[in-house]
C-alpha cells in the first residue's frame, strides 16, 4: 500500500489537495476527504485544504457542475471558496497531493521545493487501488460525464487516503509512546 510522507508535528497531520482552477477536481476532492474523516473520527487529527495553481477563480465557489455532482452523492458542496497555492503550502502541509502531472510541476514551481519538502508532493491517483498514479482528468471543458468520472476516482482513493492516515497516525501515536517511555 502506497504510504504518506510522516507528520512533521505533533499536531494534525495537514493535507493540501491541488488543482489548476480549485473548483472542480480539488474541491471535490476536499469535500469527500473531509466528509470521510469526519465519518471515521479522525477530525481532531487531520485538517484538509484545496487550492489552484492558477488565480482566476480565488474566492469564488465551486463549479456549479462540480457542486451539483457532489449535492446529487449526498455531499455538501456549499462551504468552498476558491484559494491559490504559494509558498507558504509547502511549509503548512504534511502532504500536497497534485491532481496532476502539471498541477504536481506547478506545486514545485510554486514553492521551490528542494530536498525534504519534495517528497511531500505527490499525485492524489497514487492511492488510487484501482489504476494507480494516472492523472485526474480536467473536466472543466466537458460535459457532466466527465464530472461523475472525478467523483468515482475520488471516491475510492480517498477511501485508500484514509486507510493511509489510519496507518500514519497510528505510527505517530507509536512514536509518541516511544518518547514518553524514554522519559520513564
Ligand atoms: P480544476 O478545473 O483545476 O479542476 O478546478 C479548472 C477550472 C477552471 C479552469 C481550468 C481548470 N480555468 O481555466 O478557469
Amino acid at each position: 500500500m502506497t504510504g504518506l510522507p510522516p507528520g512533521r508535528t505533533p499536531g494534525r497531520y495537514a493535507v493540501a489537495l491541488v488543482c489548476l482552477g480549485n473548483i472542480c477536481r480539488s474541491p471535490m476532492a476536499d469535500v469527500v476527504l473531509s466528509a470521510r474523516i469526519a465519518e471515521a473520527g479522525l477530525d481532531d487529527r487531520v485538517s484538509v485544504e484545496s487550492c489552484g495553481t492558477g488565480d482566476w477563480h480565488v474566492g469564488g465557489r465551486m463549479d456549479h457542475r462540480a457542486a451539483a455532482t457532489l449535492t446529487t452523492a449526498g455531499y455538501d458542496a456549499s462551504r468552498h471558496r476558491a484559494q491559490q497555492l504559494d509558498g507558504s503550502w509547502a511549509d503548512r502541509f504534511d502532504v500536497l497531493l497534485a491532481m496532476d502531472e502539471s498541477n504536481l510541476a506547478g506545486i514545485r514551481s510554486a514553492t521551490s521545493a528542494v530536498g525534504g519538502a519534495g517528497k511531500r508532493m505527490m499525485l492524489f491517483r497514487a492511492f488510487d487501488p484501482v489504476d494507480p498514479g494516472g492523472e485526474v482528468p480536467d473536466p472543466y471543458y466537458g460535459g457532466d460525464t466527465g464530472f461523475e468520472e472525478v467523483l468515482a476516482m475520488v471516491e475510492r482513493t480517498t477511501d485508500a487516503i484514509v486507510a493511509a492516515l489510519v496507518v500514519e497516525l497510528a505510527l505517530e501515536l507509536g512514536h509518541a509512546d516511544d518518547r514518553g517511555s524514554d522519559r520513564s
